[in-house]
């Protein structure tokens, strides 16, 4: 073990001189030792070879396989007291000993313009998976329960508490879960009756001005699990570097975003956020912490990088590549059809990248609703021109209702001069005028910083974050479906229906991580390759409403369901963004990791966790495991885990 930690050489230097006497980053420094296990044995470490299934569900708190009072004290001290009990923080708005008015209205109303929600061990920002049984509510029906929330959370800051966590979890049949920024849309950072291993507060970061290793040599950065993009622009902005990081603000650079692919605004010029990662420190089911790079732990390291969240391990720290700053120049597009079409003041939608101003209307296109659609047909047929120069296009189609629709678009463009991009652009404002649809190229200006750190904001801090209950469906449209004519016609038009039709908000994000864009190691890993292939990662977007029956869950999961096989229609073989992918995705082991990889990816999963430690829906191996719950609620994670018979 001790061999591998100092196998790993990084050829780093700190800026400011001195030399680096830790290879390891200090959160490493400490770990768990025989010593700490002979004193309290239920932080023994697992031996894979050796593992014997154990009962057929978790423990759950109340019953007797439930660690007692005791057990979880002395578990409590074996990690420095960060052992956390919290109740969920909004039973301040129901009957009980917590009520408290004047909280609740804070957390209504002013909670979501800090980083509280981030900083809460408890909360995730999509709820329903959580069960509703404690929503943030003025006037709130019935009593606030823990429900899918997680019964301890641990604090943790160094790779020891990790290692504690680990191991007590598996010794005493506990489930475990891991929780960053939860953020997730799915439910993978929250269930009831589990211990959470919370990274939050893994904030370390380390410029490595000279990295080399045999995959590559230049400039990276070393970074703690709970780096947030905005934290990491920060960061990289005072050492005139760019990295490639989450568009929204407060995104996990090294949690789910890292491992399940993760795009950002650079992505069609430096690779996902996996092909960023040069090296992963983790700790695995076992407990113990290893550094996985491509050339120690080769298998762990490439399924680390695209294969999925909390399947191998919990990450400690990341190194990832950096580069150069770059400066990116954004031109938008906005055009709408019908009765003066208004984004709501009250927008459910993370606008990230692209905020128009509240209540804004947009100007009224002369002509019908399908001059709209012809020109929504030309705006997506231009992109791949953005991805060519290493840009990327987000944009919005929202159905307003009695045949309204708005576009809002932005193409954003890597390191080019405003004339160059002025005639790049020019052609899709040409042609969107030819077919009826007056917009005018504006003037580009380029940022005047070169600083700008490559999408993301770096002062968001925060604000803006609140739960709510969007729901994503997704498909990673290729590129051959924009090189021929017909079948470009029958994309958009599958597109269309579940706008129209459907009433979903649709939003695109052009982007192009070719294996040659995401180089050496990037593109060895176990990224969907559909992400290789596509120009257009698409959604349907909705808010999943609070205080649905399993039923009228499940008749919505049917209903978009209807929509997105249309896609699937005219995009065979073709994957999903497990991010921000429907967590109830039919043939998720395909759409979202590729059958391929997935094979690869479930041996290696059954090799390090053969305990199934690890549990998150759609993740590699979850097949095996369910969560029982009183009333069925499709994807709800309010109840015991237990083996599928
Ligand atoms: C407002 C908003 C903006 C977004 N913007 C983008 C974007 O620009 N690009 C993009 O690609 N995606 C984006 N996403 C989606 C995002 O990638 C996912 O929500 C992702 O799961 C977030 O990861 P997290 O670690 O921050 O969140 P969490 O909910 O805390 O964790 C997500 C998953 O990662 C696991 N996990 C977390 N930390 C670790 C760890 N250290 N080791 C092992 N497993 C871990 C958790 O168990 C869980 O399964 C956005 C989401 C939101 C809500
Ligand atoms: C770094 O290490 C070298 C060799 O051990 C030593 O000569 C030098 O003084 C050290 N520099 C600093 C800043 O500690
Ligand atoms: C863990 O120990 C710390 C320090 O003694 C204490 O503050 C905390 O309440 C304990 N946690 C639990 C869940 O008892
Ligand atoms: C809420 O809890 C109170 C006190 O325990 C109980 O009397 C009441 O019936 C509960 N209400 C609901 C809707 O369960
Ligand atoms: C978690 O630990 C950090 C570092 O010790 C501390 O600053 C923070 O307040 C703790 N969070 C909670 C919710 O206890
Ligand atoms: C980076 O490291 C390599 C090999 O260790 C060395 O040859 C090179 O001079 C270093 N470059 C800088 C800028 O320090
Ligand atoms: C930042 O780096 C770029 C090139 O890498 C360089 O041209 C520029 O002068 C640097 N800016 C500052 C403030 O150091
Ligand atoms: C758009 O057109 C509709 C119907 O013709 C009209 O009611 C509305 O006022 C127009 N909106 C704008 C902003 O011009
Ligand atoms: C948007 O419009 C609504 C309804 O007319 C109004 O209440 C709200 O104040 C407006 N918001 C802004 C930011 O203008
Ligand atoms: C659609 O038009 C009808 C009739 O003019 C009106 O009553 C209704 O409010 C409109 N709906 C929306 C969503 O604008
Ligand atoms: C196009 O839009 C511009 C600015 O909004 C306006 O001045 C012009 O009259 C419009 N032209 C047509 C043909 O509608």
């Amino acid at each position: 073990m001790l061999a591998l930690i100092l196998a790993f050489l990084s050829a780093s230097i700190r800026v400011n001189g001195a030399n680096i006497t830790d290879k390891l980053f200090p959160l490493g420094t400490t770990q768990l030792t025989n010593a700490d296990v002979e004193i309290f044995s239920s932080l023994a470490f697992g031996v894979p070879e050796n593992a014997v299934e154990m009962s057929s569900c978790r423990a759950w708190p109340g019953s007797e396989d439930w660690p007692s009072e005791d057990e979880w004290t002395r578990f409590n001290a074996s990690v420095d007291g960060a052992l956390l009990r919290p109740t969920p923080v909004a039973s301040a708005c129901y009957p009980g000993p917590s009520y408290n008015a004047a909280t609740c209205r804070w957390l209504a109303q002013q909670a979501g313009r800090t980083h509280f929600w981030i900083d809460d061990p408890l909360s995730v920002l999509t709820q329903w998976p959580q069960g509703d049984t404690c929503a943030v509510s003025i006037n709130p029906k019935g009593n606030c329960t823990r429900g899918g929330s997680p019964e301890y959370v641990v604090n943790a800051t160094i790779v020891k508490h990790i290692q504690a966590a680990v191991n007590f979890a598996r010794n005493k049949n506990v489930r475990v879960v891991i929780k960053n920024t939860g953020h997730d849309f799915g439910g993978r950072s929250t269930g009831a009756g589990s211990l959470s291993i919370w990274v939050h507060n893994l904030k370390s970061f380390e410029f490595l001005p000279n990295h080399t290793s045999d995959a590559y040599r230049g400039m990276a950065v070393r970074i703690g699990a709970g780096m947030e993009s905005w934290e990491l622009h920060n960061h990289a902005a005072q050492y005139n570097i760019t990295v490639v990081a989450p568009g929204g603000s407060t995104v996990g650079a090294v949690g789910g975003w890292l491992a399940g692919g993760g795009h950002g605004g650079l992505t069609s010029k430096y690779g996902l956020g996996s092909d960023q990662a040069l090296a992963i420190d983790v700790v695995t089911a076992d407990g113990r912490f290893l550094t996985a790079d491509p050339r120690t732990n080769q298998d762990l390291f490439w399924a680390l990088r695209g294969g999925g969240p909390s399947t191998y391990g919990v990450i400690t720290s990341v190194i990832m590549k950096a580069y150069p700053p770059s400066r990116l120049t954004s031109v938008s597009v906005q055009f709408s059809v019908g009765q003066g079409s208004t984004i709501p003041a009250s927008s459910p939608f993370p606008l990230y990248n692209f905020t128009p101003p509240l209540n804004f209307t947009f100007p009224n296109i002369t002509g019908s609703v399908e001059t709209f659609w012809r020109g929504i047909n030309i705006a997506y047929r231009f992109s791949p021109r953005v991805l060519a120069v290493g840009g990327y296009v987000y944009s919005y189609i929202y159905p307003l209702g009695n045949s309204s629709f708005t576009l809002t678009s932005s193409a954003s463009i890597p390191d080019l001069d405003a004339a160059t991009i002025t005639s790049l652009m020019k052609p899709l404002y040409d042609d969107l005028n030819a077919a009826g649809i007056n917009v005018t190229l504006p003037m580009i200006r380029t940022p005047p910083s070169s600083l700008s750190s490559g999408g993301g904001s770096r002062t968001g801090g925060g604000g803006g974050d609140s739960p709510i209950n969007t729901r994503y469906r997704s498909r990673l449209f290729p590129r051959t479906n924009w090189e021929n004519d017909d079948l470009f016609s029958k994309t958009m038009t599958a597109i269309r229906r579940g706008i129209e039709e459907g009433g979903y908000t649709f939003h695109g994000i052009a982007y192009s991580p070719t294996y040659k864009i995401a180089g050496s190691p990037g593109a060895d890993s176990a990224v969907n390759l559909a992400w290789r292939e596509a120009v257009l990662h698409g959604s349907y977007m909705e808010v999943q409403p609070s205080g649905l029956s399993a039923a009228q869950a499940r008749e919505r999961d049917a209903k978009a369901r209807r929509y997105t096989d249309l896609w699937r229609e005219v995009t065979p073989g073709a994957g999903a963004y497990m991010n921000e992918g429907d967590p109830a995705e039919p043939d998720w082991q395909a759409s979202f990791y590729g059958l391929e990889n997935y094979e690869r990816l479930a041996r290696i999963k059954a090799r390090l966790d053969p305990w199934g430690l690890f549990w998150a829906r759609t993740t590699v191996g979850s097949e095996a495991w369910e969560v029982i719950t009183d009333d069925g609620y499709p994807g709800s994670q309010n109840g015991r885990l237990c083996r599928v018979r």
